[in-house]
């Protein structure tokens, strides 16, 4: 299958071009398109030919159930039973934006939409072009992240290509996205909020506006984990990936330094994924940063590209900085410890 990849520069002036991507939509075929905060991989969660689809193109297991996209309240309303007090709150408070809430779902929604589970996942994006092309199909659009089952989400068309490419008839190139890893995830089907994924939307925050206790639930200590995606393999670089973790910066670089003569030793190419502020004091042969420690948003915008980069180098390993003790750290370190597959030396 070729695919069409279509610059998107002006909403305004490109409605033909969106008019297109939606019309695929609306016939149960699949399209990439940037949301704030990764693609997504859309299409009609409605149809469960479409749905199929969007499983396929990924490699994606089917137990894992996709989030709904929506454009307006109304639209929420049809996809499910109820909606909490709480729940109505957050979403007044951070929708549009990278907030997806879990509520019990409607006769509408599809089993296969859902993996098969009673709830359903549903959030309203904040990126322009996302909300046009829900606008214009008219549906609410099933998407996942827009790559490959198991590699690190993509933050710009280029990084959809390179996985989906000859697998899905359409990208909707919208430039980066702005947020960088996906949102935060919220279950409002018991009476105490729980984050199934931590993301932008810190748990505090979440917090402060509901005036009441979040859980935090990643999935790690449940036999069946809540949010069934968090049980797979994710956000790989293709080479081996070690954190390395600890209160003191020296003692960390030092650490990687050490790792990294070692691996010198026994013939191995070594990348790093350093910050501004260390990247100067490493030995590796590749030395990407994410930005400053002193920016969260920063580093959470920079992290997926930056693990795609080491696939177009020739690295054996990957060595990587952790972030202990900052507000958002708990968004980027869930990715940081699955990208790794949990290979962590503390220091
Ligand atoms: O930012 C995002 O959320 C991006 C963009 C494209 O919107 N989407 C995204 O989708 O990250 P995906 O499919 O890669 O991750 C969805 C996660 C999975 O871990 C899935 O298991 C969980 O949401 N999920 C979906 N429906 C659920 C439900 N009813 N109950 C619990 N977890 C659910
Ligand atoms: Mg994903």
């Amino acid at each position: 299958m070729e695919t069409k990849v279509i610059q998107i520069r002006d909403i305004e002036k490109q409605k033909d071009d969106i008019e297109e991507a939606a019309e695929l939509i609306r016939r149960g075929q699949v399209v990439a398109f940037p949301t704030e905060t990764v693609y997504g991989l859309g299409g009609d969660g409605l149809n469960e030919t479409a749905v199929a689809q969007i499983y396929e193109a990924k490699g994606r297991p089917s137990d894992n159930p996709l989030i709904l996209h929506v454009n307006s309240m109304a639209m929420v309303r049809e996809l499910v039973t109820l909606i909490p007090e709480k729940a109505q709150t957050v979403m007044n408070r951070f929708w549009p934006g990278p907030l997806t809430v879990i509520l019990p779902k409607s006769e509408k929604v599809p089993k296969k939409t859902t993996g098969g589970l009673q709830s359903v996942a549903i959030r309203m994006p904040e990126h322009k072009l996302a909300l046009a092309l829900i606008e214009k199909a008219g549906v609410p659009i099933a998407a996942p992240s827009a790559n490959t089952s198991g590699r690190p989400s993509p933050t710009r068309a280029e990084h959809v290509k390179e996985d989906l490419s000859g697998k899905i008839p359409m990208i909707l190139d919208g430039g980066k996205v702005f947020v960088g890893v996906e949102s935060t995830i919220v279950d409002f089907t018991s009476e105490i909020p729980v984050i199934l994924r931590p993301g932008h939307i810190s748990k505090k925050q979440l917090e402060n506006v509901l005036g009441c206790e979040v859980l935090m639930n990643q999935g790690q200590t449940d036999k069946v984990p809540k949010a069934p995606g968090m049980k797979y393999t994710h956000y790989a670089p293709k080479a081996n990936m070690i954190l390395v973790l600890g209160d003191d910066n020296q003692k960390v670089v030092d650490k990687i330094n050490e790792e990294t003569d070692k691996e010198h030793q026994e013939g191995r190419i070594v990348g790093i994924i350093a910050t501004d502020e260390n990247m100067e004091f490493y030995h590796g042969d590749y030395v990407f940063s994410l930005g400053s420690r002193q920016s969260m948003d920063e580093v959470m915008l920079h992290l997926y590209g930056t693990i795609r980069q080491f696939d177009h180098t020739n690295v054996d390993v990957i060595y990587s900085e952790g972030f202990v003790g900052m507000e958002q750290e708990e968004a980027i370190m869930n990715r940081l410890m699955k990208s790794c597959g949990h290979e962590v030396i503390k220091v």
